[in-house]
């Protein structure tokens, strides 16, 4: 392999959060249209369900490579907490989901507008969770990580 074709795997994540916002965004304009609402939603499901779920298991690669090396320092830690968090957001997310039917509801009952406050609550929270990502958890990876331990974790995270 050309040493030109090599990705760090913290662009790849970093590339993600860019994709991820830019759909966050979008979801807000869907929002302040209450017409909207059903392409809210699915909006909602696809960002919450799809693309932050592979977004997650991809970085989960760099928190075991980096716990590995370093342990459980504070920064991780950290960044492991809120992780947790926006996870018992995507089961609310989702019990709330799982509860209604959509053909028969409104874009004005309770049900519908409750869905989208907590969608709503955990695009917000997972987008300035980036910040964090970014401050602790790649710059760790940045300055930590051995050459050859990072083509692997390109490698493996390709996979996904
Ligand atoms: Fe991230
Ligand atoms: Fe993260």
């Amino acid at each position: 392999m050309e040493l030109s074709d090599f990705v760090h795997p913290v662009d790849i994540l970093l590339e993600e959060h860019r994709k991820i916002s830019r759909y966050i965004t979008n979801f807000s304009d869907l929002l302040e249209n209450p017409d909207e609402w059903e392409a809210a939603i699915q909006n909602a499901v696809k960002l919450i369900n799809h693309d932050f779920v592979q977004h997650e298991r991809r970085e989960a690669i760099l928190v075991d490579e980096l716990e590995e090396l370093m342990g459980k320092i504070g920064p991780l830690e950290m960044v492991e907490k809120e992780h947790r968090q926006l996870d018992s957001l995507r089961k609310r997310f989702n019990l709330a989901l799982e509860k209604m039917d959509l053909s028969t509801v409104s874009g004005d009952d309770p049900e519908v507008l409750e869905l989208l406050e907590i969608g709503n609550r955990l695009i917000w929270a997972k987008k300035s969770h980036f910040f964090k990502d970014e401050r602790f958890l790649f710059a760790a990876a940045r300055g930590a990580l051995a050459p050859e331990r990072l083509q692997e974790i390109t490698w493996k995270m390709e996979a996904i």
